[in-house]
């Protein structure tokens, strides 16, 4: 059932008359098959589609300019790619390798990840096991470090952002919501930058105004605070206790309610909660984000790493190791 958006005569490709024996430097929908929708988001869909040329996969997300200017959200999307092109050619997060735009739509050529998002793998086992979690939070963690280290945070971290590539390997995507911030010059005196709510360049966002999924989001997000790389920490260790446990920490069918939840801390662990683990997520489910196991770790989340429950987890090349199965 393959779902093709209308070809569009208004896309231009001046470059293939100009040299018509090097590959064009920009494409067109034409230069792709478009196949099923593999993710929905509120401002695009993605498609997978087969480069025509070379018969290689690509995950292209497509926004529509209309809805995209009528919702006021051109600022995030060219954030978006920006943000992306800035990150590309590191494992763990998703590639972007071009992007191009017709009359109606803006396109974002990313790289396919075949196995899908890390969500239903979670639901249909009902939970992972401790070698699973160890494995999958460890590449997060890595994914996050590097994130960290190019001044972006990604704000809307969870299962559903975190894909799986062809060796299941993890992939992070949707940084639809990410910011750079200005690091703080010492985040233990008052002359640097403190933080980044400096949101000058967000005038229609009010300081703070929440944009993550409300089960991951961080206390700080909820109370005005400034949100900080330790905001993703926070998102971290709620991902750790629903690989374990089968279920996000904080839960409720009224938003309301979780963010009372989240903001006061309440949430149990099951019986039978890996120790480890438990001790883990309880140094990241902190309300006060620059007291979070990490948060004030250089170049790398070494403080996370060197816990016991990544004992003999080897970081530096998980993206090397054959994943352990999932169950
Ligand atoms: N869903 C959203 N983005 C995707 C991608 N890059 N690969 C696979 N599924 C996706």
């Amino acid at each position: 059932s393959a779902v093709v958006p209308p070809a569009s005569n208004s896309a231009t490709n001046t470059n293939t008359t100009m040299h018509a024996t090097v590959p064009p430097t920009k494409r067109t929908p034409n230069d792709f098959i478009f196949g099923k929708v593999i993710g929905e988001g509120s401002f695009s869909t993605v498609y997978l589609t087969k480069d025509i040329h070379t018969q290689k996969e690509f995950a292209i997300k497509v926004c529509e300019k209309h809805y995209i200017i009528k919702e006021k959200k051109t600022e995030y999307v060219k954030r978006e790619k920006d943000i992306l092109f800035y990150l590309s050619n590191t494992p763990f997060i998703v590639k972007l390798y071009y992007t191009f735009q017709d009359a109606e739509r803006l396109y974002f050529v990313l790289s396919y990840a075949k196995n899908g998002e890390l969500l239903p793998h979670i639901n249909k086992v009902g939970s992972f096991d401790v070698e699973c979690t160890k494995f999958y939070s460890g590449e997060i963690l890595v994914a996050l470090e590097y994130l960290h280290n190019m001044n972006v945070i990604h704000r809307d971290l969870k299962p559903e952002n975190i894909l799986l590539d062809e060796n299941m390997h993890i992939m992070i995507t949707d940084f639809g919501s990410a910011k750079m911030y200005k690091p703080a010059v010492d985040r233990k005196t008052k002359n640097g930058v403190s933080g980044c709510n400096d949101d000058e360049d967000e005038p229609r966002r009010r300081k703070n105004s929440f944009v993550g999924t409300a089960q991951y989001v961080s206390p700080e997000l909820l109370t005005d605070k400034p949100v900080t790389p330790s905001s993703d920490l926070w998102a971290f260790g709620c991902i750790i206790y629903q690989m374990i446990s089968g279920l996000p920490p904080f839960r409720s069918r009224s938003e309301y309610i979780m963010f009372q939840k989240i903001t006061k801390l309440e949430y149990e662990f099951p019986s039978g909660f890996c120790e480890k683990a438990r001790n883990l997520v309880e140094k990241l489910l902190v309300l006060d984000s620059e007291q979070r196991i990490g948060a004030t770790d250089k170049v790398k989340y070494s403080s996370i790493r060197s816990h016991p429950f990544y004992e003999s987890l080897d970081f530096d090349n998980l993206h090397k190791t054959t994943p352990p199965p999932i169950y």
